[in-house]
């Protein structure tokens, strides 16, 4: 019994030190992230994707309730700053098209706000198997928003 007690003592007397090791063995983080800074855009459109991706998946798992329109309005007040920013690719467009991609890259933002408001109140109302529909279309919207004003290396 007393050896136990021993042994005892001194496997826990050994995690720390045994800890610490193991963190001193990691190899140091690089300073300087590798990747190019984020445009405003990206940071954006990111905060959007998180929603995103709990929203597509609470509909995948027949999971939508009341509570996901508090994500859906994330997705949608962001949207709201992003009209309000240009495009990456816009710069590599000639000077005279500019406009005309910035105004179209505007009104597939409306309506993808549209479809969000709508998906909101949907959701608020209990209306599953529309709401369901909708988040597909949402993801429709984006597919189109990124194979047309997004530049294509950035395609993931
Ligand atoms: C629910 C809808 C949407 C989601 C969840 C979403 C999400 C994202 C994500 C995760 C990125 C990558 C950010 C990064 O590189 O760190 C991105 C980039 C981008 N998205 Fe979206 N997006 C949506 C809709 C749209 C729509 C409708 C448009 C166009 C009207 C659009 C235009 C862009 C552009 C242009 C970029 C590249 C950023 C830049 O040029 O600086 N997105 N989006």
């Amino acid at each position: 019994m007393k050896i136990r007690l021993l042994l005892l003592s001194l496997a826990v007397a050994f995690v720390p030190v045994s800890g610490l090791r193991a963190q001193d063995a990691k190899p140091a983080a690089p300073a300087v992230p590798a990747e190019k800074p984020e445009t405003e855009l990206e940071q954006t459109m990111g905060k959007m994707g998180k929603a995103w991706k709990q929203v597509r998946r609470a509909a995948r798992d027949g999971k939508l309730t009341a509570a996901t329109a508090d994500l859906v309005a994330t997705i949608r007040t962001n949207a709201e700053a992003a009209t309000k920013l240009t495009p990456a690719l816009e710069a590599e467009k000639p000077a005279a098209d500019q406009a005309k991609f910035q105004a179209d890259y505007v009104a597939q933002m409306k309506k993808l706000i549209e479809k969000l408001s709508t998906l909101e109140a949907t959701l608020k109302a209990g209306d599953t198997a529309t709401a369901t529909k909708l988040v597909a279309e949402v993801g429709d919207l984006m597919k189109s928003g990124h194979k047309d004003f997004r530049k294509p290396e950035e395609h993931k």
